[in-house]
């Protein structure tokens, strides 16, 4: 298994990629925050499919975390993060500080309206703004091929495409399934947080989103539905429900049943915020 080469400067990286390019090979890149899981590598195994060489960046990006948010807590294991890599057959890991991203002086933000609108930015008033921030200049840090962020955070996906469609970022962004356990629950590295007993409710949350978005394909009223919906994530033994909505998929606009759309939840187990999605096929 060959490890890959890491760096944590802005210059080694670019001069990696430089070279790449010199050889003529296509660059993918995976942004990260660590504590990779399975759901992850489904994304480098993506960026592998498509391109000759991935990049992985491992960054907790401070930005996008509100003071009273868990960026203290966020788990951190770069070494483990390395072997995943190293499995995964990825050449390039990039490991900025905090100094690196945000030197001294620092004064530019990236806020992309449109798809932010609502449900997480509800709750998180600025995430977006720094998610778009950290993404535009790791995209124009690496200026890859091609990009590959999980289905998972929906709303983070169309937030990046409409970034890079906006900005003319020349990166073309692409969304991966998203990795399940047996039971349904959507990898994630906030899983880590959940106790046995609150893993056995979380696996609830994507029973419920399919039993929503059948309803919905087969006809039934999208308020009544998604409230439902809600009832069955606070009696599963949640203990509060952020939102459970529709959306259009490509917007996020409110969706209609003549368009393809996804229903998006966000709801808290103890200290742990959980959030999922599934498709609403048209019907
Ligand atoms: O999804 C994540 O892990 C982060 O939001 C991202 C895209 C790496 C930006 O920090």
């Amino acid at each position: 298994m060959k490890r890959p080469q890491v760096v944590e400067s802005v210059s080694d990286l670019r001069s990696v990629v430089r070279e790449w390019r010199r050889q003529g090979l296509s660059v993918a890149m995976v942004p990260t925050m660590g504590a990779l899981h399975d759901g992850h590598v489904s994304l480098m195994r993506i960026a592998l499919e498509r391109a000759d060489r991935c990049v992985v960046s491992i960054f907790v990006n401070p930005t996008q975390f509100a003071p009273t948010e868990d960026l203290d807590k966020y788990p951190r294991q770069l070494a483990a993060d390395l072997d995943r890599l190293a499995e995964a057959g990825v050449q390039l890991a990039f490991t900025p500080t905090a100094a690196e991203m945000y030197p001294e002086g620092f004064d530019a933000k990236v806020v992309i309206s449109g798809p932010s609108a609502g449900l997480e930015t509800d709750f998180r008033p600025t995430f977006f703004e720094g998610v778009a921030t950290v993404v535009a200049k790791l995209l124009l840090q690496v200026l890859p091929d091609c990009a590959i962020f999980g289905e998972k955070d929906y709303q983070q996906l169309c937030v990046v495409k409409k970034l890079c469609c906006d900005l003319d970022i020349p990166v073309e962004i692409i969304g991966a399934p998203t990795v399940r356990d047996t039971e349904g629950l959507a990898m994630s590295s906030r899983n880590a947080y959940l106790s046995p007993a609150e893993l056995t409710v979380a696996r609830q949350l994507n029973k419920i989103l399919r039993q929503a978005a059948q309803a919905l394909r087969l006809g039934a009223n999208a308020q009544e539905t998604l409230d439902k919906a809600r009832r069955q994530v606070l009696e599963a033994g949640f203990g509060s429900v952020d939102y459970v909505e529709a959306r259009a998929s490509d917007t996020l606009a409110p969706w209609r049943r003549d368009r393809d759309g996804r229903i998006l939840v966000a709801a808290r187990l103890g200290a742990t915020r959980l959030i999922d999605n599934v498709e609403v096929v048209r019907s």
